[in-house]
This record gives C-alpha cells, sequence and structure tokens, in this order.
C-alpha cells in the first residue's frame, strides 16, 4: 500500500467541550488507513502580525512546521457571527507567510462546518472557501458538509449516536481520501 497521506485537521473553535472538536474527532476515527490524521492546535497562535515575522513567534514555527509537513488539510469550523472564527482566520494567515508561494500552497483540502442551529454553519463554510481560492488550495466540492443542530449528533461521551450522522460522516472522509489522494499524484507529477 502506498504511504498514508498526512492530514492537518484544524479545529476552528478553542472551546473545550466544543461540537467541532468533536466532529473532529468522529472524522478522525472513521478515517481510512490512506490517512494519518492529526489535529494541529491553533489556539497559541498569536494573533498575526507582519512586524513579528522578523524574529518569528515559536508557536507560528511550530504550525508552519506541521503544515509543512502535511499533504492536505481537513478544516472543521462553527461559524461566528456568519463567518470566520477569528481564531480560525488568524491560523490561515499566520500559515500564508513568510514564504510565498506560501505553506498551503497545492494542499488539497475539505471544510466541514457545524452548528447548533438550524443552517448549519453555511457562511463560515463558504468564507474559509474564498481563502482558500487565494492561497490555491483545492478544495473538495462534494459531498459539501454543512452539519445542522450538531448537539443532537453526539452522547454525553462525545461519540456519535444516530447511524445516519456516523454514515454521513464516514461519506465525507472516505470521499475526503480520494480526494486527497487524487491532488497529491498530481502535486508528485505522477498520473493519477
Ligand atoms: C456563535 N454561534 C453562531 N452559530 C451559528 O450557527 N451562526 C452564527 O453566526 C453564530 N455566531 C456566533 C458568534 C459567536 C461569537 C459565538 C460565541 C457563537 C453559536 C455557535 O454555533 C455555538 O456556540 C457553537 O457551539 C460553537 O461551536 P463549538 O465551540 O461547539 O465548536
Amino acid at each position: 500500500m502506498e504511504n498514508a497521506l498526512n492530514v492537518a485537521v484544524l479545529v476552528g473553535s478553542l472551546r473545550e467541550a466544543s461540537y467541532s472538536r468533536k466532529v473532529a474527532r468522529a472524522l478522525i476515527a472513521l478515517a481510512p488507513q490512506t490517512l494519518n490524521c492529526r489535529i494541529v492546535e491553533i489556539g497559541d497562535l498569536p494573533l498575526y502580525n507582519e512586524d513579528l515575522d522578523a524574529t518569528p513567534p515559536a508557536a507560528w514555527t511550530r504550525f508552519r512546521t506541521e503544515i509543512g509537513a502535511s499533504d492536505a488539510v481537513l478544516i472543521v469550523t462553527p461559524e461566528y457571527n456568519r463567518s470566520v472564527p477569528g481564531a480560525l482566520k488568524n491560523a490561515i494567515d499566520v500559515g500564508s507567510r513568510p514564504d510565498y508561494p506560501s505553506g498551503w500552497d497545492g494542499l488539497p483540502a475539505a471544510v466541514i462546518s457545524a452548528s447548533p442551529y438550524k443552517l448549519g454553519g453555511f457562511g463560515a463554510n463558504h468564507h474559509v472557501r474564498q481563502s482558500l481560492v487565494f492561497l490555491n488550495m483545492p478544495v473538495m466540492q462534494q459531498p459539501e458538509a454543512y452539519i445542522p443542530e450538531v448537539a443532537s449528533l453526539f452522547d454525553d461521551d462525545g461519540q456519535v449516536t444516530a447511524s445516519q450522522g456516523r454514515d454521513f460522516l464516514l461519506g465525507v472522509i472516505t470521499a475526503f481520501a480520494q480526494w486527497a489522494r487524487l491532488i497529491n499524484s498530481g502535486r508528485d507529477g505522477k498520473v493519477p
């Protein structure tokens, strides 16, 4: 079998009991062996300031190194005020500097949004995609993943309860594994 792809999983919420983190953990548990997924933490990244890049904070260097070692990026995020949570946008900005093209360049990605409410974080999902277009990250188109009423997906231990929800997440991560492999084949210069 080919080597597993390293997948950086970014969680857009810093909250301890975050539903987005639960969704991320569920996706990681359901991932096929062709993916090696791990959560790359973003909560310790100082706010991006170009001046600081003269001597980058250690957390920025750690984050950039982890993204540099990744073959793909999975983003799981809530929606804040119909857009991207600041912590996630900051992580995207930190990873986008100082090199050009940046460490994000060419990495296949998928965006999964989740909300306790009915709209499933659609606004955040598409605002993240706007940044990924600029960063030249091919984003999986289907299945789209806007998870509404996310609280109903989990029991008290953070396990996915409903089989429908589990099947949906399995479909997302399985499609992503194929998508990430396809894009990486192209990046290696091989015919997929
Ligand atoms: C929210 N929330 C929210 N939900 C939503 O569906 N659309 C929105 O625009 C917003 N806006 C918003 C702003 C701010 C500042 C907060 C703190 C919250 C509610 C949000 O979806 C809810 O708190 C989630 O549980 C947050 O995700 P995690 O932390 O559970 O992953």
